[in-house]
């Protein structure tokens, strides 16, 4: 029994070091692999002995049963909020008065990114995280617990057992933003307007185990007591990241006003580098005494600012509404729009997402609009703020506006889609997905290009990249021998990619990048995975029934099995070069199957493909060699020849028993 707690408080240890590495210093040594098997092997102990489980260990990511409501909490100090400064002139007005409050000559400020997200309170006791609490109306916010302990870098349990409170930003980055708006409209659903929305819908999830699945993220920004902590802010923030938790890199210790200056027109350049939005800089005090004369007005504290970036919204005049074929043959509305500068840029179109946005608007063309550029890389239509007197609406057509093929709306659905399988529009939105930078890399491979290629007819699907020949490139508009060389490289070279980057660039609907990474992970081939049931599939992380049915029909599509044999043959990566991650485990390995008769509940390809997928082998006849003979209904003279040489034999239900 002792040896048991040593090992699992051991095994404990060690994968929260390969936490900390992973989600907080982003520095990982060791394969998501490896990683999953420690986990895997503290699940199996902690199985094992359920009672040594203790709510700090990392499989407790996710307990307990989904609450009801959320209870209240009293903060011991407020949560104030901050004021804003707008300009250059506003911000030195302020730093003059706290220099004048403090009674010293100059003072020196910790500027931050100012995060668009929520702010959390997490308490410690003991090292152990105890309890997560949202700001609320400042003085007293709702525990979410729960929610927050499903968060990667928010550590169950600190690197020293103090008992401390940290204030930060839980928020959620922009790729896993634009990854659930997708996820959402295509499961029916509403687009979240920005990522600090969808942030605050997961962390008010009644369901630890859905939050779960949203990957927020945290910064730390403060802690408590201030002044036990150490002297000033940017010690502050340094002892924060001791403790184990995330701290922003990007925050700089100031001299001036000018260096905040130069920090905040740095960062409002270069917000789009980041993967998260910030709306401003939060500047502060640097020195906790000085920040404690100071103090605080009933709504925000007099020690800091946040000085915002100019706002990422405009009006304009909607001119048209136009629409586009997808990839997958959805239309989307697009307005167009006069030119309008905003946040540094030239702005000509907007989303409208699907035609329920146009209506939900209420918007037509002529109208003035507003616009704005959240987390979403294309503008959006906020509202309408003029109707024109000559407005008009978009009229919805039956027709496909690419190819005049059919157009149809599935139930539930918002977007319609063309149903033609030749649509010129869905071949160039497949070759430019399968080229892109998540795919298969083929860089040069552009839009106007593509474009040629499907107009003369060179290309009819992704793999007539393969069988392109320097001629046929040259004889294309600006394509000279050079570039037609470079391209031809680049297409070759994409043959050597890894085998998700194939899954992801087929285009499967609802199969993103992250998902053709646990499809590829877990399959390990593409034999595998066309092999899967629907139940097999669902066996893979993440993957529920619906996206399950749309892998599992996708791969059964005679063209696009023949597509697949095309890629094959081009010499495309069909297997994972890491060693299959199975969810399934290989039960069956070593051990041969011999079917006979007919099954009830499945046909013989899917009880072969259910053995084969376990790591079993199917054969056709029965000899000394068989370990098990699954007998349906009418089984022959297989059945007798099982029972001559004393095979083992099972019944229909048995083997569903083994599965
Ligand atoms: S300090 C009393 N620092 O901005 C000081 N706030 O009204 C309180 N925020 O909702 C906040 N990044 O959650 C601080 N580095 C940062 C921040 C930050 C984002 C948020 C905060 C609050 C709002 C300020």
């Amino acid at each position: 029994m002792r040896k048991a707690a040593t090992e699992i408080e051991h095994l404990r240890e060690k994968i929260r070091q390969h936490e900390y590495r992973y989600y907080v210093l982003a520095k990982p040594v060791i394969s998501d692999y490896e990683f999953d098997q420690l986990l895997r092997e503290l699940q199996r102990l902690e199985a094992e002995n359920p009672h040594l489980i203790t709510p700090d260990s990392p499989t407790q990511r996710v307990a307990g049963e989904p609450a009801k409501e959320f209870p209240s909490h009293s903060f011991s100090q407020p949560m104030l909020s901050l004021e804003n400064a707008y300009s250059r002139e506003e911000f030195a007005d302020w730093a003059r008065r706290a220099a004048q409050f403090a009674k010293t000559e100059s003072l020196d400020y910790v500027a931050e990114l100012k995060i668009d997200g929520l702010s959390i309170e997490l308490i410690y006791e003991d090292g152990l995280l105890s309890k997560a609490v949202t700001r609320g109306d400042g003085r007293t916010g709702e525990v979410v617990t729960g929610n927050v302990r499903t968060i990667r870098s928010v550590p169950l349990r600190l690197h020293e057992n103090v008992s401390v409170e940290i204030r930060g930003e839980i928020f959620l980055g922009l790729k896993a933003f634009r990854q659930l708006n997708d996820e959402r409209e295509q499961a029916g659903e509403d687009r979240f307007a920005n990522p600090r929305n969808a942030a605050a819908g997961s962390l008010r999830q009644l369901d630890p185990g859905v939050a779960a699945k949203r990957p927020l993220d945290f910064y730390g920004y403060s802690i408590l007591p201030a002044i036990s902590a150490s002297p000033t802010q940017a010690d502050n923030l340094k002892r924060i990241s001791a403790l184990g938790l995330k701290v922003n890199p990007h925050r700089k210790l100031c001299h001036s006003v000018d260096e905040v200056i130069e920090f905040s027109m740095h960062w409002e350049e270069h917000r789009d580098d980041l993967d998260y939005e910030i709306d401003g800089v939060v500047v502060k005090v640097n020195a906790i005494d000085i920040q404690e004369i100071l103090g605080a007005t009933a709504k925000s504290p007099r020690w800091a600012i946040a000085l915002k970036f100019r706002a990422r919204q405009a009006t304009t005049k909607l001119v048209d509404i136009r629409v586009q074929v997808g990839r997958t043959g959805a239309l989307t509305p697009v307005a167009v729009l006069e030119p309008v500068q905003l946040g540094g840029t030239t702005i000509r179109s907007a989303t409208l997402h699907n035609e329920d946005e146009i209506d939900r608007l209420g918007v037509q063309i002529n109208d003035r609009v507003l616009i704005e550029r959240g987390g979403d890389v294309i503008p959006k239509i906020v509202s309408v703020v003029e109707q024109a007197p000559d407005r008009r609406p978009f009229e919805k057509r039956s027709t496909c506006p690419v190819c005049g093929g059919e157009v149809y709306r599935s139930e539930g659905e918002a977007v319609r889609r063309c149903l033609s399988q030749t649509c010129p529009a869905k071949l160039k939105e497949a070759l430019l997905h399968w080229a892109g930078r998540r795919a298969l890399k083929i860089e040069g491979l552009g839009e106007r290009l593509v474009d040629q290629l499907v107009e003369t007819d060179l290309v009819r699907d992704v793999s007539g990249l393969y069988e392109l020949n320097q001629d046929q490139l040259e004889g294309l508009e600006r394509m000279g021998p050079k570039s037609a060389e470079n391209l031809l490289n680049e297409i070759a070279g994409s043959r050597s990619l890894e085998f998700w980057r194939v899954v992801f660039g087929l285009g499967i609907r609802h199969v993103g990048e992250r998902t053709a990474q646990l499809l590829a992970e877990h399959l390990g081939s593409m034999a595998r995975l066309q092999q899967a049931s629907q139940e097999e599939l669902e066996l893979v992380n993440e993957v529920g029934p619906k996206l399950a049915e749309s892998i599992y029909k996708f791969l059964r599509q005679p063209d696009n099995v023949a597509l697949i044999g095309r890629l094959r043959h081009a010499g495309l990566q069909m297997e994972s070069t890491a060693p299959p991650l199975s969810s399934i485990p290989a039960v069956f390995a070593g051990k041969t199957f011999v079917l006979t008769g007919t099954l009830d509940g499945m046909t013989r390809e899917e009880a072969t493909a259910l053995i084969e997928g376990r790591g079993g082998r199917a054969a056709k006849s029965v000899s000394k060699k068989t370990t098990y003979v699954i007998a349906g209904k009418d089984a022959g003279s297989k059945l007798d020849k099982a029972r001559e040489l004393g095979v083992q034999i099972l019944g229909e239900e048995e083997f569903r028993a083994m599965l």
